[in-house]
């Protein structure tokens, strides 16, 4: 029975709730306890602000108007999200309500640390959690995303360099063509030149390959596996040795560590760091350095270079240190702490065993739609015809579909939209695989769910056929249809908060 609903998004040409409301109004939300307080709360002098925060004054209906209407016209996770390479997940309301409870939400990082004990515990126990399920030694959550804690590898493994005299000579990062993009980029950030090992034969770049491109000069190996396209390299350990074999340090983007929770520890393979994305396979929410955390984990021999504060544990008190060599902050204080309580809270009610069913689960997802996509007319597969197990995520084409009809897989991507189905991942790497699409069906969306995104994306192709027009300026059914996206890489245009959009408007 086919699973294709109808749906049409509600759209209410909504002002910016700052646009909002009128002075004097006001809602009333009861505080925990209706006895004033028995002390006034003490400041330091000159941290009590002198005028009040220019925030909009609304009445409690209208806010909940407000938002209730932002909710109507947002599709994100409201329909079925696949979002392959970023294990996109539910980020459940318990650990919401955990990292918003008032012992975690209101402390400043300047207070006195004696004075949340509790936080820095939590901090201190995923630490220890983290390192279990890696096998490093240390990790740090300063890095505000994946990028950044690649950045951060780059950054130690250029200290790491220095302090044996070698910095100079150690000019190249090697990586793969299948790795995230932030890895070269880190390395270039970094100071360093990089060489990009290609896709061969096999499935993955070849140790012989590897091998003829290391030397003195070889400062770091950064790669991921599964590489973006589900792949596992099974000669993982021979390219870690022969990078240690030449001095080098090997950095594992554990990005796409949802199909092999529990069944690997980067250490044990021989990396020297790796990093987990508390925002993506961790059940917290994802935002392109905003609330994320990249966390970064390091041998003992790299925990030195680590940025500081490091929460550690002197007798039963939680203190903060800085590491000795440390390379400095790439983020403030000890990260985005709220999402490392989220992240914790996740893991331990999933517990291991819960880890490891999750990992199979999205394994066997991902080959349960595997079977179904490719038996869609117009769907193929990156590297097909190979006997390559795909582990959570498969990169798909449409460039069959498009040759047969003109439409590309962002169209098709927009028409799914009108059926209530978020925009899929398209590539990190879209010069690899023509018109590729990722996407990843995780260990939380049911079968029902599954089958109603693959319903749809054989019901748009087939729309295609008849209709090219209809998908080409779809989405319908959306609150918005096409947008200009010509601003979006335009820092002068774009703007994150109210603040900065009025001061590049001009409005202050
Ligand atoms: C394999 C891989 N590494 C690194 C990143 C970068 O992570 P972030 O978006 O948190 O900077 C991503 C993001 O999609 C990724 O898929």
């Amino acid at each position: 029975m086919s699973t294709i609903r109808r749906y049409h998004a509600a759209a209410w040409d909504e002002a910016i709730v700052f646009e909002l409301g009128a002075p004097g109004r006001r809602g009333v939300v009861p505080p925990a306890s209706w006895a004033p307080p028995s002390t006034e709360p003490s400041f330091a002098p000159g941290l009590r602000r002198e005028s009040p925060p220019a925030l909009p004054e609304l009445a409690e209906y209208e806010v909940r108007r407000h938002y209730t209407h932002l909710a109507q016209q947002t599709l994100g996770m409201m329909g079925v999200s696949l979002f392959g390479t970023c294990t996109m997940k539910h980020n459940p309301t318990v650990n919401e309500q955990v990292g918003a409870r008032h012992e975690i939400a209101e402390v400043h990082p300047r207070q006195d640390p004696s004075t949340y004990q509790g936080v820095l515990g939590i901090v201190h126990s995923f630490e220890a959690e983290l390192c279990n399920l890696s096998g490093m030694s240390a990790f740090s959550f300063q890095p505000g995303g994946g990028a950044d804690a690649a950045y951060l590898h780059a950054v130690i493994t250029r200290a790491y360099h220095a302090s044996r005299g070698e910095l100079a000579q150690r000019t190249q990062v090697v990586t793969t063509a299948q790795a995230h993009p932030c890895n070269p980029a880190a390395a270039v950030s970094a100071g360093f030149e990089v060489i990009t090992l290609p896709i061969e034969e096999g499935g993955y770049p070849s140790v012989a390959a590897l091998k003829a491109v290391i030397g003195p000069k070889t400062a770091a190996l950064m790669l991921n596996n599964p590489d973006d396209m589900g792949i596992y390299n099974p000669h993982i350990t021979e390219f870690i040795d022969a990078v240690h074999d030449v001095g080098g340090l090997a950095f594992y983007d554990n990005a796409n560590f949802n199909g092999v929770m529990t069944r690997l520890r980067a250490r044990e393979l021989g990396f020297d760091a790796c990093m987990f994305m508390l925002h993506k396979t961790f059940g917290a929410p994802k935002g392109g350095n905003g609330p994320s955390v990249g966390a970064y984990g390091c041998s003992e021999e790299l925990a030195r270079f680590l940025p500081g504060p490091r929460v550690v544990k002197n007798g039963e008190a939680y203190e903060l240190v800085e590491p000795d060599g440390s390379v400095g902050r790439v983020r403030e204080f000890l990260g985005n702490v709220p999402q490392v309580i989220k992240a914790y809270s996740w893991t331990r009610a999933m517990g291991t065993e819960g880890l490891r069913t999750a990992a199979d689960i999205s394994v066997l997802a991902n080959n349960y739609m595997e079977k179904r996509l490719m038996a869609i007319r117009g769907v193929s597969m990156s590297l097909p015809g190979k006997a390559l197990p795909r582990l959570e995520m498969t990169r798909y084409s449409l460039e069959e579909y498009r040759v047969e009809t003109g439409l590309t897989g962002g169209d098709v991507q927009n028409r799914m939209t009108d059926f209530g189905i978020d925009a899929f991942w398209m590539s990190h790497e879209p010069w690899i695989v023509p018109e590729p699409f990722t996407p990843e069906a995780g260990e939380m969306w049911s079968k029902e769910d599954l089958d109603e995104w693959i319903d749809v994306l054989e019901h748009v192709l087939e729309e295609g056929r008849r209709d090219p027009e209809l998908v080409r300026t779809s989405p319908h059914n959306q609150a918005v249809a096409q947008i200009d996206g010509s601003g979006l890489n335009d820092p002068e245009t774009w703007a994150v908060t109210w603040a900065a959009y009025r001061r590049k408007h001009a409005q202050v």
